[in-house]
């Protein structure tokens, strides 16, 4: 089965369990409408790659692992996307979750989004129970404080912003619990891939960041300029549009160097080649391999 196949089928499976006659059928339709159609869902095909490259011996708890990592980034969209974050009124090419249900649903969903990840986590090591608390450890520092997810968009209501810590906790973390955990559901030595998803990471936010100053709506599914409208630290705006570039290649080039050696390293630096071609300027991928 292939990578698409496989994430698709667990987040499907996942969402499914929700979409039961006791559950509310707008919060049903919600949770569903913030995961599909996905984006690009590079977080769990970065999980599966990593685990692919260390042998993959329980593919259930991989795609676990990769689909409740993908469950807790639709829901850091949908409650960064809410009126008292980034007021976004377009996620996908779509009308964000606050907008097509309503605020108080995007709310809950984002928090039902956040209990279902580790739900399927905890579902897909039934028959490997060991390796369940270093993905449960590792997934849930990804996402709170002091440095996950929430601490990211956290710094947003500080005085005082370090760009590469902002970038590290918001989006970072993630990147870095996916690679982490593809190794953790593969019986792998974790510590070897932390750096590896720490700046693919970081690189994302600062091709993100880059996109939001030069791309428009259309093309990305969700605004451009917001970094600027509200006044947000962004890579361009500290460093110049091409101080940004310069610091993406840096980030690319350590992120493919870090790889460790492993039967699959060719490979999987193959896919982050590929991968990173999909999300950075034109050219900068090439250079930085
Ligand atoms: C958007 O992430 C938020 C950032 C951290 C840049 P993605 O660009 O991965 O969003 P989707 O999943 O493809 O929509
Ligand atoms: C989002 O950062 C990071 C999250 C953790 C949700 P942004 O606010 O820059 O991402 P977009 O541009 O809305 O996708
Ligand atoms: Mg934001
Ligand atoms: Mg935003």
């Amino acid at each position: 089965m292939d990578a698409t196949t496989r994430i698709e089928k667990a987040l499907d499976a996942a969402l499914e369990r929700a979409e039961v006659p006791e559950c509310p059928p707008k919060l049903a339709a919600a949770i569903r409408y913030a995961v599909q159609p996905g984006g690009a869902r590079i977080r769990p095909r970065l999980c599966l790659a990593v685990a692919a490259a260390c042998g993959d011996d329980h593919p259930a708890l991989t795609d676990a692992a990769a689909s409740a990592i993908e469950i807790l980034h639709c829901a850091s969209l949908v409650h960064d996307d809410l009126p008292c974050f980034d007021d976004a009124e377009l996620r996908r090419g779509k009308p964000s979750v606050h907008k097509a249900f309503g605020e108080a649903q995007a709310v809950l969903v984002g928090d039902a989004l956040i209990v279902m990840a580790f739900e399927t986590l905890a579902r897909g090591a039934a028959l490997v129970p060991q390796r369940l608390p270093g993905l449960v450890m590792t997934i849930a520092r990804s996402t709170g404080a002091p440095t996950g997810i929430i601490a990211g968009q956290a710094w947003e209501s500080e005085p005082n912003i370090h760009l590469s810590n902002y970038h590290k906790a918001k989006t970072g973390s993630l990147f870095a619990a996916a690679t982490i955990s593809g190794a953790l559901a593969a019986g792998a030595d974790p510590d070897r891939w932390r750096l590896l998803g720490e700046r693919l990471g970081e690189a994302y936010q600062v091709a993100d960041d880059i996109h939001d100053l030069m791309s428009n709506a259309e093309d990305i599914g969700k605004p451009s300029g917001q970094d600027a409208i509200h006044n947000r630290p962004s890579a361009t705006a500290e460093l110049g549009f091409g101080g940004a570039v310069d610091r993406l290649q840096l980030l690319l080039s350590e992120a493919v160097q870090s790889i460790p050696q492993c039967p699959g390293a060719q490979e999987l630096r193959g896919i982050i080649i590929a991968a990173s071609k999909a999300f950075v300027p034109k050219g900068i991928a090439q250079r930085a391999a």
